[in-house]
């Protein structure tokens, strides 16, 4: 037997049906906010995420599926959304739409190589949304309220938001000095990849797994000590539009987020569930101003999240929300010769067409297995189809619930099922 690749999982039956909801629930709420669908390929030159996350990132240094194709280019599965994204807004010219900002969502499977868990794999799903071309704050408070309206419909209620900033570039550079001041004397005894990370990208310290517990990680400096005016009350005029919405936040300075695209605002959405373990960041995102340009489009401030479907059900899952999903048909149409079963098929089409979901027999059983499959399928209806009827153009309808058989014509069918459901 072939089986699936580690960290893959097949989605099917009940799951398949909490998924097909979740994802239906995120469409819907993106309406609402005016969010635009936005498919893009699977692979990406590798030079898209490179170029963006950052050669540093754990990310790109340790986790894209990364393969020449038969031409001999440089492919990666795409381990995030967003690169992606700003990829195709450029080359659709996106930024030249006169509707403005672009306000973009996806739903997309992404890869990354990482140790499979519960909440970790390598092929996962993300959601996500990505607003283009305004830097007013105001964009900042609509994408995290957004994030947090969503789990708040969803039903799920222990949910804590980390909210921090990283300022603009001249408060990154105040930070990276005093970053390599303050870890420069414990680098010894820091891993390798911090070590090289001092030099080319101290920020990326702080999300290191391996030193994640080293005492140097325990008094570094707050970043909010190095912010200008400037990114001072940009954060405090977004905590109160966060505070006018109503959205309940914690600032919390130890967010940096481990993509290097990033620039003021940076925020996580936290399931409080000490059952949860590590993988209890169901969403993630920020601003990342910067982006549009480097990726070789013109300068365009932007904004996002993306969260993890896998996790947003274990954690529906874990806290015990109710989904609601459909788990029985309307129609069940029960037939024995094949008189009765011309008509069987002619008739689930036309009830389908109309709008029922209908179920028949395909493998000649007999009608009391017929009625069984019915109560399987918890159908509302039975019609049982017998030639006799059929020669007045009418068919026995059974209320599968109270057992009361009633006689109606064919062509009253479809208004009788309207009123009776
Ligand atoms: P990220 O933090 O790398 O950010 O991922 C966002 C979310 O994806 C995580 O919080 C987690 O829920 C989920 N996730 C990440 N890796 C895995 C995995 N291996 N298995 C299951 N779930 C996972 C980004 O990807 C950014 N593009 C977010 C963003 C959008 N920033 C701005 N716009």
């Amino acid at each position: 037997m072939i089986s699936k690749p580690k960290g893959t999982y097949d989605l099917y039956g009940q799951k398949a049906k909490q998924r097909q909801y979740l994802d239906d629930v995120l469409a819907s709420i993106c309406e609402k906010y005016n969010y635009e669908y936005i498919k893009t390929p699977v692979f990406e030159a590798s030079e898209v995420f490179h170029r963006s996350v950052g050669i540093d990132s754990d990310i790109v240094s340790k986790e894209t599926y990364d393969f020449k194709d038969r031409g001999n280019r440089n492919l990666t599965l795409r381990p995030e959304g967003t690169a992606a994204i700003v990829r195709s807004y450029i080359e659709n010219k996106m930024f030249g739409d006169p509707k403005q900002p672009k306000k973009l969502f996806y739903n997309a499977n992404m890869y990354r190589y990482e140790r499979p868990q519960a909440g970790r794999l390598r092929e996962f799903s993300q959601f996500g949304v990505e607003l283009l071309g305004s830097d007013d704050v105001f964009a900042d408070a609509e994408v995290i309220s957004l994030a947090y309206n969503i789990f708040k419909i969803l039903g799920l209620k222990n949910i804590k938001i980390n909210l921090n900033t990283l300022g603009d570039e001249e408060s990154r550079k105040n930070y990276r000095e005093a970053l390599i001041k303050h870890f420069k004397p414990h680098i010894n005894t820091m891993c390798e990849d911090c070590q090289k990370r001092l030099l080319t990208n101290p920020l990326r310290i702080l999300d290191c797994k391996v030193d994640n517990n080293h005492e140097a990680m325990q008094t570094v400096p707050n970043i909010l000590d190095y912010l200008n005016d400037e990114s001072k009350n940009r954060f405090l005029k977004l905590q109160e539009y966060l505070d006018l919405l109503e959205v309940e936040y914690e600032v919390n300075p130890g967010i940096v987020r481990g993509l290097d695209y990033y620039n003021h605002t940076v925020f996580e959405l936290e399931l409080v569930n000490e059952n949860f373990g590590r993988s209890n960041i169901l969403c993630a995102g920020g601003r990342y101003n910067n982006l549009v340009e480097k990726l070789d489009g013109p300068q365009t401030p932007a904004v996002g999240f993306a969260a993890g479907l896998e996790r947003v059900l274990l954690a529906l899952e874990e806290e015990k929300v109710n989904i609601p999903i459909n788990d029985s048909i309307d129609i069940y149409l029960g037939y024995v010769n094949e008189e009765e079963k011309e008509t069987a098929l002619y008739l689930t089409q036309e009830l389908r067409l109309n709008g029922f979901i209908c179920e028949t027999e395909y493998l000649g059983r007999s009608l009391k297995s017929q009625f069984k499959s019915a109560d399987r399928l918890n159908a509302k209806y039975i019609i049982i189809l017998n030639s006799d009827d059929l020669k007045d153009y009418q068919v026995k309808v059974k209320d599968n619930k109270t057992k009361e058989e009633q006689k109606v014509a064919i062509n009253d069918l479809v208004d009788y099922f309207d009123m009776h459901m």
